[in-house]
């Protein structure tokens, strides 16, 4: 088997062109809207499922396009460069089932992992509670062992496209006594008798993606919807994260990209002093400045992406852990700077609404938040290196 390594192959290349005609057509057109009216964006989700771009990483035995790590960092970075809330459907159909694809019994991949391929639902990752953000070992939502079911209660918190998803992977503490070796991952329907979800979180960016609690209240569910052994949740989860992180890092290259973009166009056409304002020296260094961060933090995700590549057929790549934060945290910084530096070079106008890149800018901001804070992500950096 060969796997692709540093260099994007001719067909993600093509893949490349492929997604960013799909966005520029059919995604790009309706991002302002969806920014100020908070919808959910079916138009994209419609879009990306007729041309199989929900949720490529899926492999094909399970019905899906079988692509490969860095295809799904492609697919995410050209539909956040057009929309950074639309770029959360393959980027959060990966996170709810890579959970799945490491852990989980041949009947419960097969069971969900198909009808997500055949986009009939969506699927999101509830890790995260009121109390236990960064903490998340400190979970409280409980699972109780009742005959062959479990018993759920709990409340999950910013839980990504709560409420249009159908699926969640759910990490519950099975055994109190025993700290992240009492926690247990499962799938949760949302069709689950006593499931339900809090309001709306009223965000910054990322609009269109629902952002909700997800309550449990007495959720019976088969135990054979737990996903590996009993204890193993948090594993899961965090084994998860170190393939995930890297598509939160290409989230942001794709936000950082579109920026750059309008930018540059901007400074070719926008006229002071007698002459197009991308004569001068000054914005100059700064679009310079702005392409390098891009560029560096691309190649560090990109690397990221061939060892999650690497780690998902089995291998064992010591340093993924260290790769997918450093890519995450790498990435999401550029794309804060590179986005306040696009309003920068629009002036007056980039502060408007009526260019794209101040909702560039507050998209941004949640990809040094969410997947971990970028101070997690250098705790883990840390660790790995003095460990
Ligand atoms: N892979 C597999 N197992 C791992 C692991 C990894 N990368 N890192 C640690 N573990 C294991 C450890 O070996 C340990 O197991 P043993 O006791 O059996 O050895 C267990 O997990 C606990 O590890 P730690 O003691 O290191 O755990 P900790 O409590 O100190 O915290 C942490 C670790 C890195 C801080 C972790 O809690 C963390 O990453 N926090 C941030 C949470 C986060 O990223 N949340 C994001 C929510 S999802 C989201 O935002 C999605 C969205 O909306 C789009």
């Amino acid at each position: 088997m060969s796997f692709p390594l540093y260099a994007p192959a001719e067909e993600h290349l093509m893949l490349r062109e492929t997604v960013r005609a799909l966005a520029d057509e059919k995604i790009a057109p309706h991002a302002a809207t969806v920014d100020e009216t908070g919808e959910f964006p079916w138009d994209a989700y419609k879009a990306l499922v007729a041309s199989e771009l929900h949720a490529v990483h899926i492999p094909e035995q399970y019905g899906g396009a079988g692509a490969d790590a860095l295809a799904a960092v492609i697919v995410i970075e050209e539909v956040a460069r057009a929309c950074a809330s639309s770029s959360l459907i393959p980027a959060v159909n990966k996170l709810g089932t890579v959970p799945l694809l490491l852990s989980a019994s041949e009947e419960l991949k097969q069971r969900y992992l198909a009808p997500v391929a055949r986009g009939e639902g969506m699927f999101s990752y509830a890790l995260s509670e009121p109390e236990a953000g960064s903490d998340a070992a400190a979970m409280k939502t409980r699972a109780v062992k009742d005959g062959d079911h479990y018993v759920l209660n709990g409340t999950k918190m910013w839980i990504t496209n709560a409420g249009v998803s159908e699926f969640y992977t759910v990490m519950a503490v099975t055994d109190p006594e025993a700290g992240a070796r009492g926690i247990s991952a499962f799938v949760v329907e949302k069709a689950d008798e006593g499931v339900s979800f809090g309001a709306k979180e009223r965000k910054l960016g990322i609009k269109g993606s629902p952002t909700r609690q997800v309550i449990f209240e007495n959720v019976r569910i088969p135990a054979d919807r737990m996903i590996g052994e009993e204890g193993t949740g948090f594993k899961t989860a965090l084994a998860t994260l170190d393939h995930t992180r890297i598509t939160i890092a290409a989230q942001a290259l794709g936000i950082a990209q579109g920026a750059l973009d309008y930018a540059i166009g901007y400074v070719k056409e926008r006229k002071q002093f007698g002459k197009p304002i991308a004569e001068f020296q000054g914005l100059q260094f700064m679009i310079a400045d702005m392409a390098m961060k891009l560029e560096a933090a691309r190649q560090l995700t990109y690397a990221a992406a061939a060892k999650s590549e690497l780690a998902m057929h089995g291998e064992r790549v010591a340093d993924l852990t260290f790769f997918s934060s450093a890519a995450k945290c790498a990435a999401s910084d550029a794309a804060m700077d590179i986005t306040t530096d696009a309003v920068q070079l629009l002036g007056g106008y980039g502060y408007t609404r009526d260019y794209p890149v101040e909702r560039m800018m507050r998209d941004a901001k949640i990809t040094q938040i969410y997947e971990g804070t970028n101070q997690i992500q250098r705790m883990v950096m840390a660790r790995q290196l003095l460990k």
